[in-house]
């Protein structure tokens, strides 16, 4: 089989890494892939948003499959492109992809179900927003509608700061058109957990729960980045929590989309705060997250391919998705300077024998030398019987690596560690 990958990212290098374990895969075309990702599938210079040109590839390159990963191609409607050209895909079509792609769409969505979330208004003039957050509890919450490179969230923790937020999204349009409407929502707190779950429409069967740390820095200090780590399993994520997510939001999640004739078809991922009044919605994804698929996918035992392939043809119910009963934790390496302003073109050395660990995200080919070339260079990851050893693992193999720049937290795991502990 002839398989398309639309992305180039950490994520990416993990699901091509999966998916090249079935054997009746001959070939993974990486769209653009990175450099990283070159030691594992061949990769296209082709924009992961260049819809036109990746269905053009897939019919000149006789493809069989396609995963289209990120956030932004399938709000676009890669997969409806791709669908209606005859190749069969994994991921939401854009009717369903919305879910990520307009938080508006989402809290309604969620408020219509009384599916529990943090309670909103939204807004599509400044000045009503401003009017509002005049006598809003404070810390309040203000997002974007639409996609914001993950960056459309603002926690408000002082009145000042709110209508800062309102002014920097709706009057500067910090993130252009995405922030014509605004949600405007209650603060929660509370520890959080991502669970991505694959879904057909029929059935949804959850994966390992896991933990991000999102702060650039050690003991959730300095800037919101894209995800400097992750642990998997989240200690959070007890079998009572599980149970009653299913019951109160996974289900009703995916009926509701059916209702509004959206079937979500994917991997649809609950972003959730465990607060004292049980799980509630954080937000939605359309999508594998990054870097929660690099420590979700190596302890899955399940091969990759067929449960997606099983999403595809709605037989999910009929598809057993097992998980190791172990540990998984991954260190990303930055670019210093990271999400602000960072340095490229650093030679990255890493040792054969670990590579098979390390998923590789912002690096690029030099005169035939791995260079770095993002924020985020690579992940490492390692498994172990206990969080512990996961850990402990996991920075021995950042320990081998070498790059110019490079940084990363030191404590990936400890909050997690501290949680079993309590
Ligand atoms: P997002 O970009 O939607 O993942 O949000 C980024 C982060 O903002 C989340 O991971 C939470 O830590 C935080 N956040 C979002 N919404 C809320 C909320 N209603 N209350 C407290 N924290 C929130
Ligand atoms: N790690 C968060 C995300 O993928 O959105």
């Amino acid at each position: 089989m002839n398989i398309l990958v639309v992305g180039g990212g950490g994520r990416e290098h993990a699901i091509i890494k999966k998916i090249k374990e079935n054997k009746n895969v001959s070939k993974i075309y990486a769209l653009p892939g990175n450099g990283g990702i070159a030691r594992d599938a061949e990769c296209v210079d082709i924009s992961a948003t260049d819809i036109k040109k990746i269905v053009e590839f897939a019919h000149a390159n006789n493809i069989d499959y396609a995963v289209v990963a990120p956030d932004d191609p399938l709000v676009l409607g890669a997969v409806d492109a791709l669908e209606a050209s005859g190749v069969p895909c994994f991921g939401p079509r854009a009717n369903a992809a919305i879910i990520e792609g307009s938080k508006v769409f989402s809290k309604e969505l969620m408020k219509k179900y009384n599916i529990p979330t943090a309670a909103f208004e939204v807004f599509n003039d400044a000045e009503a927003a401003m009017e509002y957050l005049k006598t809003a509890p404070i810390p309040t919450v203000i997002k974007a509608d639409g996609l914001a490179l993950g960056k459309g969230v603002i926690i408000a923790l002082t009145r000042e700061e709110a209508y800062d937020a309102v002014k920097s999204i709706m009057q500067d349009k910090a993130f252009g058109k995405s922030g014509d409407n605004i949600v405007i929502e209650e603060f929660l707190e509370g520890p959080e957990v991502s669970v991505l779950a694959f879904t057909d429409g029929n059935v949804v069967k959850p994966m390992i729960s896991s933990m991000d740390h999102k702060r650039a820095l050690d003991n959730d200090k300095g800037l919101n980045t894209g995800g400097m780590g992750t642990v998997a399993p989240n200690p959070y994520y007890t079998e009572d929590v599980a149970n009653v997510c299913m019951e109160k939001i996974f289900l009703p999640t995916i009926n509701a989309m059916n209702a509004e004739g959206r079937t979500f078809k994917g991997c649809l991922y609950f972003g959730l705060m465990i607060t004292k009044d049980g799980p509630k919605v954080i937000e939605y994804n359309c999508r594998f997250g990054d870097p929660e698929t690099q420590v979700v996918l190596p302890l899955l035992e399940s091969d990759l391919l067929t449960v997606m392939q099983a999403v595809t043809n709605g037989t999910l119910a009929d598809c057993e998705v097992k998980f190791a009963d172990k540990h998984a934790c991954c260190v990303i390496m930055a670019s210093k300077g990271y999400p602000v302003k960072y340095e490229k073109g650093y030679e990255i050395t890493i040792p054969d024998e670990i590579s098979n660990s390390v998923y590789v995200a912002g690096a690029a080919i030099k005169d035939s030398k791995l260079v770095t070339s993002g924020g985020r260079v690579l992940g490492a990851t390692a498994l172990g019987e206990s969080l512990d050893e996961a850990i402990a693992s996991a920075y021995g193999l950042v320990e081998k690596i070498h790059f110019g720049s490079a940084f990363y937290r030191r404590d990936i795991g400890a909050k997690a560690l501290a949680a079993y502990k309590e």
